[in-house]
């Protein structure tokens, strides 16, 4: 499949048929999982759990048998490091038909970091289902899809520039980032706040942060930096695909920030 298609047939699926995965469905996925690596060079250790025997659930989720998590040291581009990873696993998944939906709020975060034997150090963000979607969803998804509207993305001139953030990018004036710039668009992130933004240059292109009310940084971890990681694997996924493949660097550009946006990261063409 393009990679186009599985960013467009990938949505959070919260309504599960009730049955478990095949065992070999669960450890090629964590096989899978365990050989992502990430622009951080940070780890991840991978956890499975049977909702059933450790009775971890989330009240937003219904017919899941399974969840996945992952924990990691806590460090300086951790939420990147763990959006971007995490991330691939979403969309490895949903190439398989395998539904995930990220969770960092719906969910009983001690039970699950208690499961998780988290240490000292350790965070763990985010947990995900996987299942198999039902064949309707329930009446809560509906409503909480629309509440969100997760259906529906900004465009293209809201979230991308072109050299600086006075100058909008089209889709027309993108060129041959365009498709890459779309695989961006349409990610997932927290309440669907899209919180990147995203300025191209000569041969690069800045990631910046556009941060919601309600979502600060004196928390454990900046849920909106793992947004910012999940934008950086649909773009260097794309990228690679449209065979331009990136390299992160840290190289704040120094461009004037009308809105607050916070510098984070840049992908350089190889
Ligand atoms: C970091 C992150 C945290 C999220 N936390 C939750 C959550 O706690 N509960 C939930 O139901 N959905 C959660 N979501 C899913 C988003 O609401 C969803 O991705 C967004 O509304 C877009 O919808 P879509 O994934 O169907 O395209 C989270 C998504 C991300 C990326």
């Amino acid at each position: 499949m393009a990679f186009i298609d599985t960013v467009r047939s990938r949505r959070s699926v919260r309504t599960f048929d009730g049955k478990a995965l095949a065992e070999d469905e669960l450890s090629e996925l964590l096989d899978y999982c365990r050989g992502i690596g990430n622009p951080y060079g940070l780890p991840l250790e991978w956890l499975l759990f049977d909702s059933g025997k450790t009775g971890l659930s989330s009240p937003v989720i219904v017919g899941e048998k399974t969840y996945i998590t992952a924990k990691m040291k806590r460090a300086p581009h951790a939420e990147e490091a763990f959006g971007y990873t995490f991330e691939r696993m979403v969309l490895h998944a949903a190439e398989k038909g395998i539904g995930t939906t990220w969770i960092a709020g719906t969910m009983d975060r001690k039970a699950f970091e208690k499961a998780a034997g988290l240490g000292d150090g350790e965070i763990l963000p985010c947990v995900s289902p996987l299942g198999r979607p039902a064949a309707k969803m329930s009446l809560r998804e509906i409503m909480m899809r629309k509440g969100i509207s997760a259906d529906t993305r900004f465009s293209f001139e809201k979230l991308f520039f072109a050299g600086s953030f006075d100058r909008p990018l089209t889709k027309e004036d993108a060129g041959d980032l365009a498709g890459i710039l779309e695989a961006v668009r349409l990610a997932p992130s927290a309440c669907n706040y899209q919180p990147w933004r995203l300025v191209t240059a000569d041969g690069a292109v800045h990631f910046f942060l556009k941060r919601s009310k309600g979502f600060g940084e004196g928390r454990v971890f900046d849920t909106q930096k793992i947004d910012i990681g999940i934008a950086m694997c649909h773009f260097a996924l794309a990228a690679e695909e449209a065979g331009r493949p990136v390299s992160l660097s840290l190289e704040d550009p120094g461009l004037e920030t009308p809105d607050g946006e916070i510098y984070v990261a840049t992908y350089r063409f190889d």
